[in-house]
């Protein structure tokens, strides 16, 4: 590529702004969502998350962020699991009820008729009707700000439908919520 400047040409800078800082975090592609459920047979819960990301690919490793104040946050660090269950946009009623309700007050499988199925190696439940579980053991933890990051090496996943190859994510990626 010619990088060398025409002379003849006047520069025109672009003009930018300084915002709020977390207009920053918001130029981002849109997040995915995901459920992430936590606790055992006596405190099940489900958490509505955008702050999720893999971390690492060997081992397999995925973050979750979840912030101080919520339920989810005390059954995290309790049990040091977590099962990311990734939802279409079919479940988006229930995506919603479980980002806005804690289940310190609600069972949120029962208020959304989501169905717990037994994880392999973990308390948590599966959420039955999204078509991927990934069950995860906390590795490590840090906390930022408002959140925690819990850092979860992959304990096994549960995929409906056929393995698919390398980076395809087919149908059942997570998908753009906001
Ligand atoms: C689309 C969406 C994304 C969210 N992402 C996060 C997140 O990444 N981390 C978090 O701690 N809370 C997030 N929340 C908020 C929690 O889901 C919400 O506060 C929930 O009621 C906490 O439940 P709990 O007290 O049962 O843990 C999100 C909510 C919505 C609607």
């Amino acid at each position: 590529m010619d990088t060398q400047k025409d002379e003849t040409m006047e520069e025109t800078p672009l003009v930018k702004h300084e915002v709020p800082l977390l207009q920053g975090i918001f130029q981002f592609p849109k997040f995915p969502v995901v459920l992430v459920t936590v606790g055992g047979e006596q405190d099940r819960n489900i958490i509505t998350i955008h702050f999720v990301h893999p971390v690492s690919f060997k081992p397999p490793m995925l973050g979750v962020g979840i912030g101080r104040g919520q339920y989810s946050h005390e059954l995290a660090t309790k049990y040091g699991e977590f099962v990311v269950n990734i939802p279409k946009a079919d479940l988006r009623p229930a995506i919603d009820y479980c980002g806005a309700h804690s289940g310190r007050k609600v069972d949120k499988f029962k208020e959304t008729g989501l169905t717990p199925l037994r994880a392999s190696k973990v308390n948590a439940f599966l959420i039955d009707e999204c078509p991927v579980n990934i069950e995860c053991k906390v590795v490590q933890t840090a906390d930022l700000g408002t959140h925690t990051w819990f850092f979860g090496e992959i304990l096994t996943v549960h995929l409906l439908g056929t393995p698919l190859e390398g980076y395809d994510r087919g149908e059942n990626a997570a998908f753009a919520y906001l």
